[in-house]
């Protein structure tokens, strides 16, 4: 077995054999669900719902082209985080297949937002544009960004402790933020639309780009639990930890403050601030637990009705994740 760490400096020669006993046994796991849930969207007939993408009101148009314009772009970024960000430095073969795995859906996403900009009468430019021009989801994607531009292209040493807590935190920013936090929020908005009985066939392929978010999900909180397990002296430095919590809230914040914006004191497809606030805070806890912090806002359960049906649970529990993944939605 290979002495290299979860991350490091390793060779193209190095761990280019498969062993019946992986080190990290489950990213074979993750690379095998993730493996198990391909899908194309060219399967799905989103040209159902294009009456009732007309039928929308403004209101409602304007929340579902900003879900899609934030998607479409998003998609991307988190392959340019992989590729450019954290993948080089990664050195066992599993742990690799795993993130490609969810490097290659991330084209399938992006190229599933392409065919919803391509098949609804949306002004692409300006969807592709909403990013750049919402201040706050604009924010959601620097956030990111600059954590990422510091590592790329050899700027991280990952035999340093910086430099490892600069990859942590890339990860923590990527997986576990962005598409454990911002996209959580958004698929709420999707879900609300199935649930007024508008835009189901669209809805449906979010319905699998959600399975695969939540194995994106565990691949980055795997990836940080190991990487803290192999350098106990990341955690030796408390105000670091604190950070790690104070990122997470800090981005509910950020959350928070687009979905006031957006929502203000009306309902959309039934749903409301108050709501997706509790909703957001109810996700926060989770991302908390599974990363060992102590819960912040203690919402007892899901506060979205849609999201507490059996169907959605089973989507969620498709592959039989664990018990906290089942708890997620
Ligand atoms: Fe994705
Ligand atoms: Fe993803």
């Amino acid at each position: 077995m290979s002495n290299l760490k979860f991350i490091g400096k390793s060779s193209v020669r190095d761990n280019i054999r498969l062993t019946e006993n992986p080190k990290y046994p489950v990213f074979k796991n993750l690379y095998i669900k993730q493996k198990k849930a391909v899908w194309f969207p060219e399967e799905l007939n989103i040209q159902q719902d294009v009456l009732d993408y007309k039928s929308l009101s403004p209101t409602e148009k304007d929340l579902f082209d900003s879900a899609v314009g934030y998607f479409a772009s998003s998609e991307l970024l988190v392959q340019n985080v992989l590729g450019n960000g954290f993948w080089p430095f990664l050195t066992d073969p599993y742990v690799k297949m795993s993130f490609t795995a969810q490097m290659f859906m991330e084209n399938i996403h992006s190229d599933f937002f392409e065919i919803i900009l391509n098949t609804f009468d949306m002004d692409r430019k300006r969807v592709y544009n909403i990013t750049l021009e919402d201040k706050l989801l604009m924010e959601k994607q620097e956030l990111i960004i600059r954590a990422v531009d510091r590592i790329t292209y050899g700027k991280a040493d990952p035999d340093s402790l910086e430099g490892k807590k600069q990859i942590l935190t890339s990860i923590l920013l990527n997986n576990i933020i962005q598409e454990g936090l911002f996209f959580y929020s958004a698929f709420a908005h999707f879900f609300a639309m199935k649930d007024v009985g508008k835009m189901k066939n669209v809805v449906s392929g979010v319905e699998l780009v959600l399975i695969d978010e939540s194995l994106h999900l565990q691949n980055g909180i795997e990836a940080i639990l190991t990487i803290i397990e192999e350098n106990p002296e990341i955690v030796d430095d408390i105000k670091f930890v604190e950070n790690i919590r104070d990122t997470i809230i800090d981005a509910v914040e950020l959350e928070l403050n687009y979905l006031k914006n957006k929502f203000g004191g009306t309902t959309i497809f039934g749903v409301s601030y108050k709501e997706l606030e509790q909703y957001m805070k109810y996700i926060a806890d989770r991302r908390l637990e599974e990363l060992g912090f102590d819960p912040q806002f203690n919402i007892p359960q899901n506060p979205l009705k849609f999201l507490q049906k059996e169907d959605v649970k089973k989507i969620v529990n498709f592959f039989e994740v664990s018990n906290t993944e089942y708890q997620n939605f």
